[in-house]
């Protein structure tokens, strides 16, 4: 079984529109050389338009940050699925560590998303984050476990092709300080034998699960190492287009 290493940048809410076309035009033609590594950059809805404009004839797919679970309707100020692949969107980021904490997305809504993406054809990048302080290894098995079941609930076997899954632990995010990939090790194959319980093993074993929590280009190879770690999720890194460059290469 070979998992296709990942890069994902998640740029968050910190480029303008001029920025991200620059960016994807300096690192989009250096990418062509990195043939056995995807690329992904995930930027905020007003960025995606110029985003996927600038990476046409580019290795770089694009990804969207968050979505809601309606295709249509009345819900102001929301951004339907049916439209982003509409745009030529082919990832989404759901639940996301700052929507879980910061705008109170539960798993329930995780599921109605991810069952949403799912519908219109897209993929999406599942995250699994560890926000509380967790007393016991049982625990953290636990709240790992549970966060996954929750989120997939509903999704077939055959969409499983199409999901990746994403584990940041809080605490690293943003921080300078990664977990240790040897520690990060563990909450990942937790997350694959849940998914082997879920559905079955060829599927826990085609998943791509990615890594995130202040990955750089010092810390991206011993976890890219580790067995279960197939893909970063990479914030504050990926702001700057030479810094992504480097993680790209060190994946492959
Ligand atoms: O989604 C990526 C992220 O939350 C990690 O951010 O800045 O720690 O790489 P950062």
């Amino acid at each position: 079984m070979s998992r296709r290493p990942i890069v994902v940048g998640n740029w968050k809410m910190n480029k303008l529109p001029s920025e991200a076309a620059a960016y994807i035009k300096e690192v989009g033609p250096m990418l062509v050389q990195y043939e056995g590594v995807d690329t992904v950059l995930a930027g905020q809805d007003v960025l995606l338009d110029a985003m996927v404009y600038a990476a046409r004839n580019t290795p770089i797919c694009i990804g969207a940050e968050n979505v809601y679970w309606e295709d249509r309707g009345a819900y102001t100020g929301e951004t339907s699925p049916a439209a982003l692949a509409d745009l030529g969107i082919k990832m989404v980021i759901i639940g996301h560590s700052e929507r879980r904490n910061y705008f109170r997305e539960t798993d329930e809504m995780v599921n109605l998303k991810t069952l949403a993406v799912l519908r219109n054809g897209l993929m999406p990048i599942v995250a699994i984050d560890e926000a509380v302080q967790l007393e016991s290894s049982n625990d953290h098995a636990h709240w790992i476990v549970n966060q996954v079941v929750e989120s997939l609930k509903g999704v077939t076997e055959a969409d499983m092709a199409n999901v990746m899954l994403a584990y940041e632990p809080t605490a690293a995010i943003g921080s300078g300080q990664a977990m240790s990939p040897e520690i990060a090790q563990k909450s990942l194959w937790i997350i694959r034998q849940t998914v082997a319980d879920m559905f079955n093993q060829a599927v826990a074993d085609n998943l791509r699960i990615l890594y995130g929590g202040s990955v750089k280009p010092t810390n991206v190879y011993d976890i890219l190492s580790q067995p279960d770690i197939d893909g970063v999720l990479v914030g504050d890194a990926a702001l700057d287009a030479s810094t992504f460059i480097e993680l790209v290469s060190l994946a492959e």
